[in-house]
């Protein structure tokens, strides 16, 4: 059966420019035979947090936490594409994660960053990196920065720089073969 990822974006702003990175990363998934559920807080708008999902009665969340519950557990892995504010990761981001948790258990998941610098938004990731660790879903080791990100790609989501799409490729293998692991070791069972 097809592996199903999560692709997770975190900015809201009018001008964002990581949309690109995640639109390049869901093409490279789809090529790949994997379901893409893009999950984005623009789209599916959620409150700043008051309560997260757990505490709504079964059924009664907001219609968009709901349904980002029910993507959540129906994948198989996260991907999440972080930008870089302030050295850390955007407001959004973090309000969409904090709203969920047990929807996230024994899954891996992959970090992919980016900003305007050519750095490529690692500082970012390295914090992103802690979070998922808390929230039960243990970041692989590859990371995929994506430097410069305004000015990355074309009009046909191609890299202008020639080393993307190998280092992408090596991340994913990376990727896939832990979702695979873990679903394995899923299906034996998980500890209470
Ligand atoms: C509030 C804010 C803080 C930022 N801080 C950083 C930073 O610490 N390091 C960096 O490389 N770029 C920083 N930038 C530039 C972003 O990398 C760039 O604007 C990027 O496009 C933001 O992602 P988005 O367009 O998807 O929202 C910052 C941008 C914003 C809006």
């Amino acid at each position: 059966m097809a592996l199903t990822i999560s692709l997770i974006y975190g900015s809201v702003r009018s001008d964002r420019q990581g949309i690109k990175a995640v639109k390049y990363l869901e093409k490279r998934l789809l090529e790949r035979g994997i379901n893409v559920y893009l999950i984005d807080p623009l789209e599916d708008t959620l409150p700043l947090l008051d309560k997260m999902y757990k505490e709504y009665k079964p059924g009664t969340a907001p219609e968009p936490m709901e349904k980002i519950a029910r993507l959540l557990k129906e994948s198989d892995g996260f991907l999440i594409v972080t930008g870089e504010y302030n050295h850390s990761i955007p407001p959004a981001l973090k309000n969409l994660l904090d709203h969920f948790q047990q929807e996230y258990y024994f899954k891996p998941s992959a970090i992919a960053s980016y900003s305007a610098g050519s750095f490529g938004g690692v500082r970012a990731a390295v914090h992103l990196r802690v979070i998922v660790g808390e929230l039960g879903m243990p970041a692989i080791s590859s990371m995929l920065p994506f430097p410069v990100i305004s000015d990355l790609f074309d009009d046909n989501l191609v890299p202008k720089n020639n080393r993307i799409d190998n280092s992408t490729s090596r991340f994913l293998d990376q990727f896939e073969w832990y979702i695979k692991a873990f679903k394995a070791q899923r299906e034996i069972g998980v500890p209470c």
